[in-house]
């Protein structure tokens, strides 16, 4: 590929090529995708973008776009030799305003950098994950990140108060006035959050953020069975005003997370299911939890941990937040984010591991996720990487029972296949078409979210 007007146009150091491009470009986060690219493209501003992009769209030049390369449904895998287009030299916060509470970010920032933008401003930005210090704002935007407190301050996309991105043609839209109300068509946020670098390249956004808790809590709690737990998340998500994340885990991620990382287990019983509670709000919370109806679940049970100050939270949340490092140092994990309806909870883990048994009788099966959402991460190791069996039948399944195959973390190329099993041939047909509206030439991200 003739990549001189690449370089024109963004200088030597923005054009990486040959033995500069590592597998942390072209492999994904799972290492179920293995890509490779001619070359990892480093724009530092729109204008660069919009001018990549434009060269792209003349010359049917395919593109994908990266911010963090954390993603887990394989959504910024170059699979066909595609450019890599990095927002990881976009990483100004331009704007930070402590009165209204919002900033302007460029599209590379880290999640992480943008949570302490916040907190330096008074404020706090209302998505957490783990993957926090490499994850882009751009990333999050384009997959609509949710993490452990869309319980509290919903997902990326309610978040977004304006946003600019460059289409598949190199054409900047959108803006960064950031109104609180605005009602002139379509909402182009709301739009472009989850497409996935299929519509456009978000370049810039304009966030809001949310209230600075005075005091916040971590309390973990050890059940015998999945009956309790539930119970208790109906509890914290109707009467704990100040809740702000409810996680589950279970006895066999908890003790692969402590073998993994030599961690010593919370209480010397293992219970077979965990809760992790987080409130936060102002002060006073402790009255606050004692008064509320979670106060007689923690005075009964004898498996509670407080986590009160930084250290102990932190203790806390690694039993949570290591799952996913844990398995994907045992194996290379089919990773199936579903979101199941509240009715059908008890159904869905009374039936997950005979459909996956059904697959393959050895498989190991770790469940893990985001409760009070009704967000389950179904980790399965043992069948082969490429043998996609066992993920077409966990898919159907969530499926029939009225749920969602993908949660927050994207269709990306893992669940491109599957999309018709929450979706109309109507409703796909009707995406395609927005997908030519924006980018007419096919060039971005070609093979995420549709199959070609
Ligand atoms: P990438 O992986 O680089 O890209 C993801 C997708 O977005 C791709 O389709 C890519 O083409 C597109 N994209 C990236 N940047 C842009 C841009 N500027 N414009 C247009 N398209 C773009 N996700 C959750 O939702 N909740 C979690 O709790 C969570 N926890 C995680 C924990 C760990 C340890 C890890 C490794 C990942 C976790 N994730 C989670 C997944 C991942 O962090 C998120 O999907 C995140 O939003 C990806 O951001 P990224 O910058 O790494 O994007
Ligand atoms: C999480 O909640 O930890 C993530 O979404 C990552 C994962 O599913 O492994
Ligand atoms: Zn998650």
């Amino acid at each position: 590929m003739e990549l001189q007007t690449l370089k024109n146009i963004l200088g030597p150091e923005g054009v990486i090529t040959n033995k500069d491009i590592h597998g942390g470009y072209t492999t994904d986060w799972t290492g179920r995708y293995i890509g490779s690219t001619p070359a990892v493209l480093f724009p530092k501003d729109t204008a660069q973008v919009s001018q990549v992009l434009q060269w792209c769209f003349a010359n049917s030049v395919a593109v994908i776009p990266q911010g963090g390369n954390t993603g887990m449904v394989g959504g910024a895998t170059p699979l066909n030799g595609e450019l890599i287009l990095s927002l990881k030299k976009m990483t100004n916060i331009e704007e930070t305003d402590g009165v209204s509470g919002q900033l302007v970010t460029q599209a590379g920032v880290t999640l992480g950098d943008v949570q302490q933008a916040a907190i330096k401003l008074g404020w706090k930005y209302g998505v957490d994950l783990s993957a926090r210090d490499s994850a882009s704002i751009g990333g999050t935007i384009a997959t609509n990140a949710g993490g452990s407190q869309v319980l509290r301050y919903g997902n990326t996309r309610r978040q977004v108060l304006g946003l600019e991105a460059v289409t598949g043609t190199g054409e900047v839209v959108g803006d960064l006035r950031g109104l609180a109300k605005d009602n002139t068509g379509y909402h182009l946020p709301g739009l472009l959050c989850g497409s996935e670098g299929t519509l456009a390249v978000v370049t810039r956004a304009r966030l809001r953020l949310v209230n600075a808790p005075e005091e916040e809590i971590s309390i973990l709690l050890g059940f015998e069975s999945l009956q309790e737990a539930l119970r208790v998340v109906e509890v914290v998500k109707k009467d704990l005003y100040d809740v702000q994340a409810c996680e589950i885990f279970f006895r066999n991620g908890l003790s692969l997370v402590c073998d993994q990382f030599g961690l010593t287990p919370p209480w010397s019983t293992p219970s077979n299911v965990y809760l992790l509670v987080d409130a936060a709000g102002q002060s006073g919370l402790v009255d606050r939890i004692s008064q509320s109806p979670l106060a007689g679940f923690l005075e009964s049970s004898k498996y509670v941990a407080f986590g009160s100050d930084a250290v102990s939270r932190k203790r806390i949340w690694r039993y949570r937040e290591l799952h996913t490092e844990a398995i994907s140092a045992t194996g290379v994990p089919h990773k199936l984010d579903v979101t199941i309806p509240h009715g059908r909870l008890a159904d869905f883990y009374d039936n997950i591991e005979a459909v996956v048994r059904s697959i393959d009788n050895d498989a190991q099966l770790f469940l893990f996720g985001h409760a009070g959402d009704g967000n389950i991460h179904v980790n399965i190791l043992g069948p082969e990487p490429e043998d996609l069996t066992v993920d077409k039948v966990v898919l159907e399944f969530v499926a029939s029972i009225g749920g969602s195959i993908s949660a927050e973390h994207g269709i990306g190329r893992a669940k491109a296949s599957y999309l018709h099993f929450n979706r109309t041939d109507s409703e796909i047909e009707l995406f395609r078409r927005v997908k030519v509206a924006f980018d007419p030439a096919g060039i971005l991200n070609p093979g995420a979210i549709f199959n070609k």
